[in-house]
């Protein structure tokens, strides 16, 4: 009885509000299990409001027109230039891992399986990490390109890291090992380039898309949880679809997509995107993905605290603004039960209220579509393309050959540097069309404006005061998902 009670009061609340009150009059956009791997991915938005999707055209997909124009000859001759892959250093690699999205790829756990096959170079007293690229074995590579498993093991020493020996195949490879040591540095960085696109780097954008949808549609535009997100969600839900489920999209590579730079077939990229969200077993470097309703990750690595010393500024923003939401307001429960149906891992209507939830929940969502994924971008577009190859053709010997040389010229082909070159200039160079510093949230409030004006005023003086690099300068942090 007690719920018809309820459901009757909801009802009651609903008619107060007219549908002219929310942005799409109720028919907005809606989340639905994905149109590729509806069980293995999270929810897709496959229906978009007309003008989200001109604004697209007009904010970036112009912009990726004009490339596909002027850039493929800059890109050729870039890519001739640099004539193949290029000698990377111990420290190099290194840095890669320490400085860049691949950071998020340093694990602590070490399994017995690790352990054991690893077992000549682990010393008692010392730590180490591993980044595990095993599930390259399961692509499939278009004609003679390679895709080969890795697994790095790394030494901590004071605050840095040590490159130790890395396992292809079944042997292991030491920087003893002259040319095969520099090819099996091109296979982890192969490994960790194509998982950061397909498997990585996705848990920023689309699980986000069930909830930029369910506020665009339920919430009405004056109420403060919509205007505090609304801004955070502009583009997204084009971009994703387009990347998703455009037939042009650069997950089919097709042979004649200019920009797609990917070494394996749309299916077997599309299935290591669902190992990225549903992750293998007894291996903790592929995890289930779960609302991270505790914050960003924790990395091992100065790029993590990079992000741990912005977190708290999102988060005080989010509690000061959300302070002004009544307890059990039925609009947010309902918001949350209409997520949490398509994102168990989300907080449902009862959960949002317990423990801070509603303001993890929001924190996180915004610091996601912001910085946490806009420096993804940058670190990423910044390794030079001559170390960071997405496909490569040659492939380690079958076993351990110490007299292996590797011809770096050969490794890699013009085309397919080509390629890459265009897909970092149309996709992964950071094209802001709005920044995080220039928005103005539509509160009614007035002191909520002054928390938006103290929250922009608290990244400048965290960036003032980084104990890190500067991965990500605050005034070019956009405001939403727009690469
Ligand atoms: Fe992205």
């Amino acid at each position: 009885m007690k719920h018809h009670d309820l459901d009757f009061e909801l009802e009651a609340d609903f008619n107060d509000l007219s549908a002219e009150e929310f942005l799409y009059n109720r028919s907005g956009p809606w989340p639905q299990p994905a149109a590729h791997h509806p069980l293995g991915t999270v929810p897709s938005v496959l229906h978009l409001p007309m003008d989200e999707m001109l604004s697209w055209w007009l904010k970036i997909g112009s912009r990726y027109v004009i490339d596909l124009i002027t850039y493929p000859f800059i890109a050729l001759m870039k890519a001739w230039r640099y004539g193949g892959l290029k000698e990377m250093s111990d420290e190099d690699f290194v840095n890669y891992f320490l400085h860049t999205a691949y950071s998020k790829y340093l694990v602590r756990e070490l399994t017995i399986k690790n352990i054991q096959l690893f077992s000549d170079f682990l010393q008692p007293e010392k730590e180490y990490l591993m980044a595990d690229f095993s599930a390259m074995e399961l692509l499939k590579p278009n004609e003679n390109i390679y895709c080969e498993k890795s697994i790095a093991l790394f030494e901590i020493q004071n605050k840095t890291i040590k490159i130790v020996a890395i396992n292809l195949r079944d042997y292991i490879v030491t920087p003893q090992d002259g040319d095969l040591w520099a090819l099996g540095k091109f296979i982890v960085m192969q490994g960790a380039s194509v998982h950061l696109n397909v498997a990585e780097h996705p848990k920023l954008h689309f699980p986000m898309d069930a909830i930029n949808a369910v506020t665009k549609t339920a919430l009405p535009k004056k109420h403060i949880l919509f205007q505090l997100l609304y801004p955070h969600l502009e583009l997204t839900l084009s971009l994703n679809y387009q990347v998703l489920n455009n037939p042009t999209s650069l997950l089919e590579n097709k042979w004649w997509m200019i920009y797609s730079p990917f070494p394996a077939t749309p299916e077997s990229l599309r299935n290591l995107m669902v190992i990225g969200y549903c992750g293998l077993k007894e291996n903790p470097s592929y995890q289930k993905y779960k609302y991270p309703l505790e914050g960003p990750r924790k990395i091992h690595a100065d790029f993590g605290v990079f992000h741990e010393q912005y977190y708290p500024a999102f988060y005080d923003f989010a509690e000061k603004v959300l302070e002004k939401i009544p307890q059990n307001d039925p609009l947010v429960s309902r918001w949350a039960n209409y997520i949490h149906h398509m994102m168990p891992s989300f907080p449902d209507g009862t959960e949002i209220w317990k423990e801070n939830n509603l303001t993890k929940a929001v924190a996180v969502l915004i610091w996601d579509l912001t910085l946490g994924h806009a420096a993804d971008h940058r670190t990423y577009s910044e390794i030079p393309i001559y170390h960071n190859p997405m496909r490569l053709r040659v492939s380690s010997p079958i076993t351990k050959d110490s007299k292996f040389s590797l011809d770096k010229s050969k490794a890699v082909s013009v085309l397919d540097q080509t390629k890459w070159l265009m897909a970092n200039r149309l996709f992964y160079e950071t094209w802001n069309v709005t920044n995080l510093t220039d928005v103005k949230y539509e509160f009614a409030d007035q002191s909520l404006q002054k928390c938006s004006l103290d929250f922009q005023y608290s990244l400048k003086r965290i960036e003032e005061s980084l104990r890190t690099k500067n991965y990500m300068p605050v005034n070019q942090i956009p405001s939403s998902i727009q690469y």
